[in-house]
């Protein structure tokens, strides 16, 4: 039998993954302890693990805004962020919006404004203009085009989402 040589053994075993990772995400509220694999997305986590299959997988490479949630009131493509980045963190998904049967006032306004037809990207579109108005640096509406430019719609509701931005610019939200 060959022996290893005692240095090779060492860079081996430094190169060993652990199988899984334990973290925390506070997710609408609710904290949830999950056991992840370190290359499992956030997305998958949410949507796997968790069962909060509001937020949607389009492209699964950062190109649609489809899987958009807020983390820490910002919002980022939770496909390409990893579960174990966001350990101990904060995250809003769609499901989080509604205060009970009371709907948050962007949810309202993209129905008020007809703002989505399959409802595909509408998740992800809602939690987009959320973090943009969070941003605090939009004021005209081609503000919300350019912003909102990392959110696609196949179904080309843009004119109604910019509509619905425009309203709860106007009237306001409570902080997601
Ligand atoms: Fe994440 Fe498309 S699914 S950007
Ligand atoms: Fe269908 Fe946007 S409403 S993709």
């Amino acid at each position: 039998m060959t022996m290893e040589p005692e240095s090779e053994r060492a860079v081996n075993e430094e190169r060993t993954l652990p199988a899984s990772s334990r973290i925390i995400l506070r997710v609408n509220g609710v904290e949830q302890h999950l056991v992840v694999a370190p290359w499992t997305t956030l997305l998958d986590a949410l949507r796997d693990y968790l069962n909060l299959t509001g937020t949607k997988k389009g492209c699964d490479h950062g190109q649609c805004g489809a899987c958009t949630v807020l983390v820490e009131g910002k919002r980022i493509n939770s496909c390409l962020t990893l579960a174990v980045m966001k350990d101990g963190a904060t995250v809003t998904t769609i499901e989080g919006f509604a205060n009970g049967e009371a709907l948050d006032p962007m949810q309202q306004a993209f129905i008020d404004h007809d703002a989505f037809q399959c409802g595909y990207c509408t998740p992800g579109q809602i939690c987009s203009a959320v973090g943009l108005l969070n941003e605090g640096r939009v004021r005209t509406a081609d503000d919300i085009r350019e912003l909102m430019s990392g959110n696609i719609c196949r179904c080309g509701a843009y004119p109604n989402i910019v509509a619905a931005i425009q309203q709860v610019m106007k009237f306001g939200r409570r902080a997601a």
